[in-house]
């Protein structure tokens, strides 16, 4: 699958983003090895901090439904229509990508559209990180 197939399902994923506090809605499109996607959103609630990000929400669907092995997420995010800017996953949600990928391989795609996009290992996104690796 190519970068804007997937960029094109996260942006596919922000249209059910619950978002009603903040007006941030997000979408993520995770690929498995095996070619699946597992598409998330954001889940805000009104107690604020049991709010999940939308690539968690993706990365939860997923490790629960039994997979292991991913090759890149595609995340899209903003306030208006359609995104703007590029939306960087949170410190949190790249420590859950950092528990199920290899920093060094798995991409994470952060976009505008489907022809604007940065392209990142995870080690990129979150050097010198903690991982299953370091105990
Ligand atoms: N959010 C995400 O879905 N992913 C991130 O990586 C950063 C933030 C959401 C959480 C909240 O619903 C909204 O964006 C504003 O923080």
């Amino acid at each position: 699958m190519d970068n804007g197939e997937l960029i094109r399902l996260a942006l596919e994923a922000r249209e059910a983003a619950y978002a009603p506090y903040s007006g941030f809605r997000v979408g993520a499109a995770l690929l498995t090895k095996d070619g699946k996607v597992y598409k998330g959103c954001n889940i805000e609630n009104a107690g604020y901090t049991p709010t999940n990000c939308a690539e968690r929400t993706a990365f939860f669907k997923a490790i629960s439904e039994g997979e292991r092995d991913f090759v890149a997420i595609a995340v899209v995010g903003g306030s208006g229509d359609l995104p703007k800017n590029y939306a960087f996953p949170c410190g949190v949600c790249r420590q859950v990508m950092m528990e199920f990928c290899e920093p060094k391989t798995f991409r994470v795609i952060t976009a505008i559209s489907e022809k604007e996009y940065m392209d990142k290992t995870l080690e990129e996104m979150l050097p010198h990180g903690f991982g299953p690796f370091s105990l």
